[in-house]
This record gives C-alpha cells, structure tokens and sequence, in this order.
C-alpha cells in the first residue's frame, strides 16, 4: 500500500533505530556509507537524497527555501518546481513514524513517504538534503539495468582468480574479473566484464560491459554489454546477442538442427523479444 505503509508495518521492528529506507531498484555511484555516516554524527531527524534530473515528473520533486532548506516536496509533478528528484534513499529516526501515521493515501491510493516526508518539514522536523552529484540509476526497465550494470562494472576492479582457467587460445583483456573456477576456452573476452563462479566460456566473444554470473555456459556465441544470470545457457547463436538480459536456468539454443526450422519461444511474462 504505498513506500510510506512498508514503514508503517515495520515500526515493531525498528523501534527507536535510526535506520535506512532503500528502494532496491535503485543504485548510487560510492554507495551509501558516507551518507550514514553523516546521518550518524547530526541530530537530523531525516536525510534525504536528491539528484537533478532532466524530466523529473516521474519521480519525488524538492522545492527549496533560498537559506537552502526543503520548502515542499511533491510526488511525480506535471509542473516541476525545480530539477531536482528524490532518489529512492532514504534515512529517518523513530518520528517518521508519527508521520507515516498521519498521512492519508494519494490519488494513486498508496500512503507515499513523499507526503510523509512533508509532514516531518510541516511539523519544524529537520530534514537534511543530500544533493549527490555521482551517477544514480532508478533501474525500473530493461535499459536502466544495463546502465547500472555498466557503472558498475566500470568500478569494479579486476581480478582472476587462481583457480580459474583460461587457455592459450583465448585473449582476456586486463579489465575482465574472472571467478573461482570459470572456465574461458578458445574465446575473446574485452572488459570491463566479469565472468562469475564456475561459468565456462568456449569459442566465444564476450564484449565489453557484460555481466555473466556463475555457473553460465556459453558456447559458440557473441554477446556484447549483457547481462546472463545464474545457470542460464546460450549456446551456437549466429547473430550477435547484445544488450540482453538472460534469467536464471534460461536457454537460448540454435534450431539449426530442428525440422521444421522456425522460431521456438518459450518467454515468460512481460518479456519482450527482438528477432
Ligand atoms: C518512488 C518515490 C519517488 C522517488 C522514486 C525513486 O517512486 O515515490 O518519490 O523519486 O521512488 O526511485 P515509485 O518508484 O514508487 O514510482
């Protein structure tokens, strides 16, 4: 029933912590350990992050007072008041809690931690706002995912592990991360990329950007910027697969040697296909 009712329900739980609210679709370049830090040492009772957008209307909306504090804010505005989105990161000491309760749901029918947030400004609580200056990805669709993903990897740093294995006939370049127990095989891999735990790659390009996670097999393809969760497959594919995103145990298999030949799919819900 709304982010603001979630904070509702775990009020048994929280008591009088100080704690944390982060949306998990959500992702922040450095991470949150400074901003809980600085939440830590103040006696706010609040913090919240923002981030200028170009077109903020699908998100949370601060308007600022000129001494730089939060004169309102506003859940997904036709007219924004200014650039400047709430990021899905959130921090609250227990009188959130008077203000969850407080609220009445909105035209969309969920008690949003918007107008809770408000009700912390209307009644003199203080409400510190963090602009980030870093990269923030709300990964809400396919496209976002792989933007994160490709920060992300961009941060990472490489490393193989000893007991990986990558034999003489493939060239991994220095910004891929190979696990424990991969197996790279008569294949190109170009970074930033990581190849997870126990995954076998064999007479393949894996390119720049894609994330392969462990236990994944991938044979006789080319996959660029993508991204292949745990234990999936994709094998003798003749068209380069790029800025895809594979689940987990799924299959991509050739119909090569299928009669007759044509497209076989077997695509969950919302999923979308280009052929
Ligand atoms: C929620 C918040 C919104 C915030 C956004 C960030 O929106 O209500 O204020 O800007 O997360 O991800 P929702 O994801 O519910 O549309």
């Amino acid at each position: 029933d709304g982010l603001a009712h979630a904070v509702k329900i775990a009020e048994d739980f929280l008591q009088d912590d100080p704690f944390v609210m982060f949306l998990g679709d959500n992702a922040i370049e450095g991470g949150i350990s400074k901003l809980i830090e600085d939440f830590d040492k103040n006696d706010w009772n609040s913090q919240i992050v923002l981030k200028r957008v170009e077109d903020p209307t699908s998100y949370g909306v601060a308007s600022f007072n000129d001494d730089g504090s939060i004169e309102y804010l506003v859940e997904k505005p036709e007219n924004p008041p200014s650039n400047l989105a709430l990021v899905g990161i959130y921090m609250f000491d227990h009188n959130v809690f008077k203000a969850v309760n407080a609220i009445k749901p909105s035209d969309r029918g969920e008690l949003e931690i918007t107008e809770a947030i408000q009700w912390l400004i209307d009644n003199d609580y203080t409400v510190f706002p963090h602009v980030h200056e870093g990269w923030w990805v709300d990964t809400g669709k396919a496209p976002d995912l792989l933007e994160a993903n490709s920060y992300v990897l961009s941060e990472l740093i490489p490393l193989v592990a000893e007991s990986a294995t990558i034999d003489e006939a493939s060239t991994v370049d220095a910004r891929v991360t190979v696990q424990e127990g991969a197996k790279i095989i008569n294949s190109v891999v170009r970074g930033p990329t990581v190849i997870g735990k126990n995954a076998v790659i064999e007479n393949s390009y894996i390119g720049p950007f894609t994330s392969i996670y462990h236990d994944v097999t991938v044979k006789n393809c080319e996959i660029e910027r993508s991204i292949l969760l745990e234990a999936s497959t994709v094998k003798d594919i003749d068209v380069m697969l790029r800025d895809s995103l594979i689940g987990r145990h799924a299959k991509v298999r050739s119909n090569r040697d299928m009669k007759p030949r044509g497209v076989v799919m077997n695509i969950a819900d919302n999923s979308t296909l280009w052929i």
